[in-house]
Parts: C-alpha cells; structure tokens; sequence
C-alpha cells in the first residue's frame, strides 16, 4: 500500500510518499526555524503564514522526487499509484495544523482517495519501522521524548496503547530548550547544541548537584520545569564554565528518562524498548538507555526521524488506520498520545 503523507504541525512542512509503512520513497522537508530564532521561540502566526507558503511547493516537490525513483514519466502516474492520503490531525499549533488538513483534504478529493488523521505522537514512534533491519517486537515500551511532550506508553501491539505516564510540566524537548536559552547556548531549539557543548566537559565537577525530579518516585511520571529553575539558580549564584552546567544538566534529564523507562521495561516485562521524538537523537540517552537495557532490545530512530517528518505520519497510518473510514476530519492542536484522531 502506497500512502502520501503530510506533516504541518508546527514549524516544519513535510510531504513524504511511503510503501507499506516502512519504505519511503520520498520525503520533502521544509523548515520556518530559523526565522523563530529571531524571536528566540515560536510565534505560532508566524509559522502558519510559512506553513501557507511553503506547503503547495512541498507538496509538488516530493512528488517531482517520487516520479523520479519510481522511474516514472510524469505526476499523474504517482498519484495514479497512491492508495490514501495521510495527514497530521493533531497535536500542534492550530494554525499549522490546518494548513496541512486542508491541503490534504483538497488532495484526497482532487485525487478521489481516502483521507487518514494521524495522531502526532503516535506518529513519532513509527520513525522506527522506517528504513528498519529489524523492526520491534512487542510488548515495548515507548518513551516519546519530544519538544511537546514527554510520555511512556506500553505498545501491546499496532494501535494497542497503555498509558503508563508522562510529565507533570515541562517535556524534556522543552527543559533542554529553556536551559540552552539560559545558558546563552542558542535562542531556540538549543537541545542538540546543549548536547555538544556537554560533550566538551571533561569533568562534571557540579555531579549531582541538580534535582533528578520524581527520580524515586513509584510511578512513570516526569517533571522537568524545576530542573530549569535549579539550573537558574545555579548559574545566578556560581561561576562555573558553561560545558560542566550543561553536563550536569544533560545527566540530570537522562538519568531520570533512563530510570523510569527501565523500571517500566521491568515492571512490564517487554520485548523492546522504543525511543521516540527530536530528544530521541540525543547521544546520551541512547547511548545509556542502551546500557541499562541489558538484553532487551532498545530501539531508536534513524537521525532524520527524530525531529517532524512526513514519512512516519504514512507509516503510523499504514500500521493503525488504513481499513478505518474517516467522515469529518478536524485539527486538533490539544490531541494526547493516547486520544483518539
Ligand atoms: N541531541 C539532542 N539532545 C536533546 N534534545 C534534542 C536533541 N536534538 C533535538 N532535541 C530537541 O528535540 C525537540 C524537537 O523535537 P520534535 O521536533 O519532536 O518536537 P516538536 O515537534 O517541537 O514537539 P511535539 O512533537 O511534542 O509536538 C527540541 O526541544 C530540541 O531541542
Ligand atoms: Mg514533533
């Protein structure tokens, strides 16, 4: 089954072609970031003007791209072989959203194929069946680490979810996004900067000195946003080189994400453990999670698919929801890992 799919959720437009869930044919991404760097975060108005223009070209391009590795003549003959029409539902910003709901709703009827809303998150994890030697096994826990959200969730199967717990607060995209602000290590999205400027400390001298909140704690909840504050307060009170702060800081996040997915993976008694979301690429906690894991294996996404992408909207629409029929298909920016599109 060949799916195109479309991503708008925030500030990146993506358009992917996909076969059978785990073979992308083609994938065009394009980015607003760095004009929210300016205003050191997002304004969401911003991002839906950038949506607007960018998602026709987007869309245009990647089936130009799919033509071409299919060895075909012209468009027409890649729409003549698409099956449905993917698209990101929810959550997000709704302005982003709607360009992309839209835009496929027009597809889907230009084309006279089905539609399928897919959910976000859900979407994240599926950038682990793509371009997979092996795929998971189930049960897995999921631990979706996003610049959203932050959720560990038993996947029993495809589409058979249990929500074990996530953060009270801030996602973990998030506190490492504050911090790097904080630190003046990047104006936006600082998580793979703060990651590399932590790499350079060559000893944590402040080891231990940051909360590893609800570390102890029985259950499979997180909460990041007083780490950021002790962060705040550390760096108003001390001097200590940028790197050693980001260092303790990075273990600090890592030790509690590792933690409390390893305790599930126990708990649980899983096959695998799943990352997923753009705190996935962190070298830290895949490196560690990895460890920690043992036997069990820790799946993670290839690096292209940790950040929004089209591909794993067709792929997580392919796995769920392909034999469903969809009437009213809304954008929904509030959508939770476990809410149905
Ligand atoms: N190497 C890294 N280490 C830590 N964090 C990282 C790294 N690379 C990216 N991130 C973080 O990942 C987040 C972006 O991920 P993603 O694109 O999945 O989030 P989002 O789409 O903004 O949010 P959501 O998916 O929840 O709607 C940012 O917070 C970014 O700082
Ligand atoms: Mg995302």
């Amino acid at each position: 089954m060949r799916i195109f799919a479309i991503e708008s959720s925030c500030d990146e437009t993506a358009a992917s072609l996909v076969d059978d869930g785990v073979k992308e044919i083609a994938t065009v991404v394009a980015s607003s970031s760095k004009i929210h760097e300016q205003t050191e975060g997002i304004v969401p108005e911003v991002a839906a003007r950038k949506q607007v223009e960018y998602v026709v070209p987007v869309i245009s391009e990647a089936l130009d791209k799919s033509a071409k590795a299919l060895g075909l003549k012209t468009i027409e003959d890649v729409v003549r072989g698409i099956d449905a029409v993917a698209v990101t539902s929810g959550p997000g910003l709704i302005g982003s959203l709607l360009v992309g709901v839209e835009a496929a709703k027009a597809l889907s009827l230009a084309w006279g194929k089905p539609l399928i809303p897919v959910n976000h998150l859900v979407g994240h994890i599926y950038g682990n069946w793509l371009e997979a030697e092996v795929l998971p096994e189930f049960p897995a826990v999921v631990l979706v680490v996003s610049g959203g959200h932050t959720d560990l969730i038993l996947m029993k199967g495809h589409g058979y979810f249990e929500y074990l717990g996530g953060t009270y607060d801030d996602a973990a995209g998030e506190s490492f996004d504050k911090t790097a602000r904080l630190l003046g290590i990047s104006r936006y999205l600082g998580g793979a900067l703060l990651s590399k400027k932590a790499a350079k400390c060559r000893k944590n001298t402040l080891s231990g000195r940051l909360p590893r909140p609800l570390l102890h704690e029985d259950n499979y909840d997180f909460s990041f946003s007083g780490l950021k504050t002790a962060v705040k307060r550390l760096v108003e009170n001390e001097k200590n080189k940028v790197e050693v702060v980001a260092c303790e800081f990075e273990n600090a996040v890592v030790d509690v994400l590792v933690e409390k997915t390893i305790k599930a993976m126990k708990e649980k008694n899983v096959r695998s453990v799943i990352l997923a979301g753009g705190v996935s690429a962190n070298t830290q906690l895949r490196s560690r999670m990895k460890e920690a894991a043992g036997e069990v294996s820790v799946f993670v996404p290839p690096l292209k698919y940790t950040g929004d992408n089209s591909a794993y909207i067709a792929s997580a629409a392919y796995f769920n929801q392909v034999y469903k029929k969809y009437e009213d298909i809304q954008a929904n920016p509030s959508l939770g890992v476990m809410d149905k599109v």
